[in-house]
């Protein structure tokens, strides 16, 4: 691996948690509703109803395994953080010698963190509020926590590589002792037990599939959506909503002000668009001061436009709380791997890079 790659791996790598900056949750009340539906369903007959299930969870049953734990935050479920919650469930407990099914090939990644703001909603506040300060500590050690302690020798050479840069998550593929390992928006293969990294795609060949962009787009998908509607500039479609549009938008950017002179014909095609702030070169860029300004409007759709169409005058200043969004949003649109803007994500996770016309974008959207 050359240096510059590191380098590169470790400005990646350093970007924060989206999530952490907010002072309340990082779920909308629809993903909760929607998570206690998909609870009920999957979650519900070992965890109980209201994810109050069981009471005596720290005693191994007759068979020696744990009891599925209460996941209201009356356990220890709160000293997890996003990703490894996520994973829990993704991958279940059997590779750690527990009972708890993996659900990767039965819920969506939306669906999973739906699931999760469903329990997360029963949390007591001073328990969310310890968790969203303090993701990673853990002094009362969970079979996850214990299993992502035996995998530390399979990264110990990569963390050090990269200047022990956070690696946010390492999964096995499927193929005996190649381990995924995600750092930012970027994949690194692991091999013969961590001795050997391996940058680039991997792609099952009998199924044509390509493992790493399904990984990638599932994870976008889990960033978007941490972003709720009331956190954005969001154009509704007109009548029934067909598609989503996620896009990182600057107002200086000539082809941001294209695709937004035509946003009225995407939204009469049934698609909303959520605009996501990306100040291209962060704050020291042309359209930072403005953005701020657009999040900070009353109305912040007609400000959006104002702005795209270079008239400021009317704009408000951008000191409001509100503003705290163009920064995250630029965070985000790193983690994300974008590199300039417009930059437009799919509801599936799929990247659009740069200006489409609505004639080729409606009928890709609708397909
Ligand atoms: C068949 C029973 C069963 C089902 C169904 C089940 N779980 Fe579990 N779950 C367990 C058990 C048992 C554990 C403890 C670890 C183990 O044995 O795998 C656990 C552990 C967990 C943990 C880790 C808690 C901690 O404190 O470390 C989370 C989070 C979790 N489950 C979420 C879910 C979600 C969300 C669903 C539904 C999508 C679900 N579980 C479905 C049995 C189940």
């Amino acid at each position: 691996m050359k240096s510059r790659s590191l380098i590169f791996l470790v400005l990646l790598a350093s970007s924060a948690n989206t999530y952490a900056a907010e002072g309340d949750r990082w779920y909308s009340s629809r993903q909760v509703e929607r998570g206690e539906v998909i609870f009920r369903e999957n979650c519900a007959a070992c965890h109980g109803p209201n994810a109050e299930a069981t009471a005596n969870w720290k005693q191994r049953d007759a068979n020696g395994n744990f009891p599925p734990p209460p996941l209201n935050g009356s356990a220890h479920a709160w000293h997890h953080d996003l990703a490894l919650l996520r994973r829990t469930v993704r991958e279940g407990g059997k590779q750690l010698g527990g009972v708890m099914p993996a659900f990767a090939d039965r819920l969506s990644a939306e669906d999973i963190d739906s699931a999760i703001a469903f329990f997360q909603s029963k949390w007591p506040e001073e328990v969310y509020r310890k968790w969203a300060a303090n993701f990673e500590v853990s002094d009362m050690p969970s079979l996850t926590d214990i299993v992502v302690a035996a995998k530390r020798p399979l990264t110990r050479l990569l963390s050090q590589r990269i200047g022990n840069a956070k690696l946010d998550d390492v999964s096995e593929t499927g193929i005996e002792d190649v381990w995924q390992v995600q750092i930012g928006n970027r994949y690194v293969y692991l091999l013969d037990g961590g001795k050997y990294a391996l940058m680039g795609d991997l792609v099952n060949l009998e199924n044509g599939r390509n493992l790493t962009e399904i990984a990638r787009r599932t994870g976008v998908v889990a960033l978007l959506s941490a972003f709720r509607d009331e956190d954005l500039v969001v154009f509704e479609a007109e009548g029934e909503t067909r598609a989503t549009l996620d896009v990182f938008t600057d107002t200086s950017c000539p082809y941001c002000q294209k695709l937004h002179a035509e946003i009225d014909r995407l939204q009469a095609a049934g698609i909303t668009v959520r605009y996501l702030p990306y100040p291209r070169g962060g704050s020291g860029g042309p359209g930072y001061q403005t953005l701020k300004s657009v999040w900070c409007a009353d109305d912040r759709k007609r400000a959006m436009t104002e702005a795209k169409n270079n008239r400021f005058d009317d704009l408000p200043p951008g000191d409001c709380s509100r503003s705290a969004m163009i920064d995250r949003g630029y965070r985000a649109g790193n983690q994300a791997g974008i590199s300039g803007t417009p930059a437009l994500f799919t509801a599936s996770g799929e990247k659009i890079e740069g200006y489409r016309p609505y004639q080729e974008l409606i009928p890709f959207l609708l397909q």
